[in-house]
């Protein structure tokens, strides 16, 4: 029992458990009011304490950019003889192009025409012929050139849009993607422009509706290239504009690499699998779909999950009954073990570029939509999901 052994450990963990028992924590609904208190504050007070700040992450200093360091009149100040650019209208363009305009910036869209972006965007207010324009002209106008297309089209589309790229300009992307593998992408950046990134971890639609709230999404920002000793700069400047919170820094190479994997990892694809693999031995056991679902997904997404991130990992075994506590303390290190080779092989998977050559196949294939709706109805129709559609309607809030 690792978390039991050392003093620390004890102590935070018998914290812990008074809080839990002084709350009844086995009702998860009644919770606690540490994570009330920071919601509550208003945005003004989060502003007001917020800028750059060295913190220790479990040992390791790190320097983080917080938005107060940037307000409103900085970023007009700043961008007041600026064009920003910005390529594509999917979730980020849509997220990061609303924020910026929000923000009274110069901002203007370039998408094909008459595409779905093109209707999305005049739907969002964009104008054509103003700050609406197809993709060569709007990098033309733009000194920021803002690259958020999908990232097989960054790859398809760089022949012709990388002439434009001309030495006064800043190119700017939210995954280092395209870059880093180059030579699969052939996106070879020009070497005299500023070359940065600023990659929001959570999806453009989140980027919107957290900026619409007067909050702000965690991003990291990285430089590729510096010509003008101003990239950095030029990178958070466009992070805060873009709707951040705070930011850490990376580099185009570690925002790639940790997002490809994340992503294939506990964020979706080995969450995916650990459900599926779960609900399954329940079935063949003679399990019921609503308990084999309710003791696979519904509970961990309703009641566990959203108390691992408000208060963490140990917070949530102190929670929990003596029985489940022991035995998750057993199990994990079985999974750990299992899993960690898995890890091992995904993570170069990533760092070696087969996931970018599949990525890269695949999506840039004249039907990959269609193909991908193949796939995506095969996840549709499962058992598990389809149980699931179920389970929500019984939801106290859904009756
Ligand atoms: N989505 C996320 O959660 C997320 C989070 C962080 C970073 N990022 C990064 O942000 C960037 C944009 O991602 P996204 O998810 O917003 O993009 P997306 O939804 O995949 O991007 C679609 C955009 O690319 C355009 N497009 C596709 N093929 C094209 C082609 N051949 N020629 C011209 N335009 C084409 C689409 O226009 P049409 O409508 O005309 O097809 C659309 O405007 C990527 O680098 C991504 O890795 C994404």
């Amino acid at each position: 029992m690792m978390f039991r052994n050392t003093t620390a450990a004890r102590r935070s963990a018998s914290a812990v458990a008074k809080r839990a028992l002084s709350t009844k924590v086995l009702g998860a609904a009644a919770r606690p009011t540490i994570a009330s208190r920071v919601v509550t504050k208003t945005t003004a007070q989060i502003a007001a304490t917020r800028g750059i700040k060295n913190i220790n992450f479990g040992g390791v200093e790190e320097v983080v950019h917080e938005r107060s360091d940037w307000p409103r009149e900085k970023l007009l100040e700043y961008f007041k003889n600026d064009t920003l650019a910005l390529i594509g209208y999917g979730s980020q363009g849509y997220g990061q192009g609303l924020n910026m305009r929000d923000n009274g910036l110069n901002v203007i869209i370039g998408v094909r025409k008459n595409g779905a972006s093109w209707k999305a965007a005049i739907e969002d207010g964009w104008v054509p012929g103003e700050n609406l324009f197809d993709v060569n002209e709007a990098v033309t106008r733009g000194t920021y050139v803002m690259n958020l297309l999908s990232d097989a089209a960054q790859s398809e589309t760089w022949e012709s849009i990388k002439p434009l790229i001309t030495p006064e300009k800043t190119l700017y992307f939210s995954h280092g993607f395209s870059v880093i593998f180059k030579d699969l992408t052939k996106v070879e950046t020009p070497k005299d422009v500023d070359v940065i990134l600023v990659a929001p971890k959570g999806s453009g639609r989140t980027v919107r509706s957290l900026f619409k709230e007067g909050r702000g999404i965690n991003s990291s920002f990285a430089v590729f290239n510096d010509v003008t000793g101003k990239a950095q700069e030029k990178a958070l400047a466009l992070a805060i504009a873009v709707g951040s919170g705070y930011v850490y820094e990376t580099t185009f190479e570690k925002e790639v690499v940790s997002d490809l994997y994340g992503e294939r990892g506990c964020l979706m694809g080995g969450i995916h699998g650990m459900f599926l693999a779960q609900y399954e031995v329940l079935r063949e056991n003679g399990h019921s779909p609503s308990e084999a679902f309710n003791e696979t997904v519904e509970e961990a997404t309703q009641s566990l999950y959203p108390l691992i991130g408000k208060y963490g990992m140990d917070y949530m075994y102190d929670a929990c009954s003596t029985t489940a506590r022991r035995g998750a303390l057993d199990w994990y290190p079985i999974f750990k073990d299992a899993l960690k080779p898995v890890f091992q092989d995904l993570y170069e998977s990533v760092r070696n570029g087969s996931e970018t050559q599949r990525s890269l196949d695949f999506n840039s294939q004249p039907d990959y939509r269609s193909k991908l709706a193949e796939e995506l109805d095969i996840i549709h129709d499962m058992e598990i999901w389809k149980v699931g559609k179920e389970v929500r309607k019984l939801r106290p809030e859904n009756n």
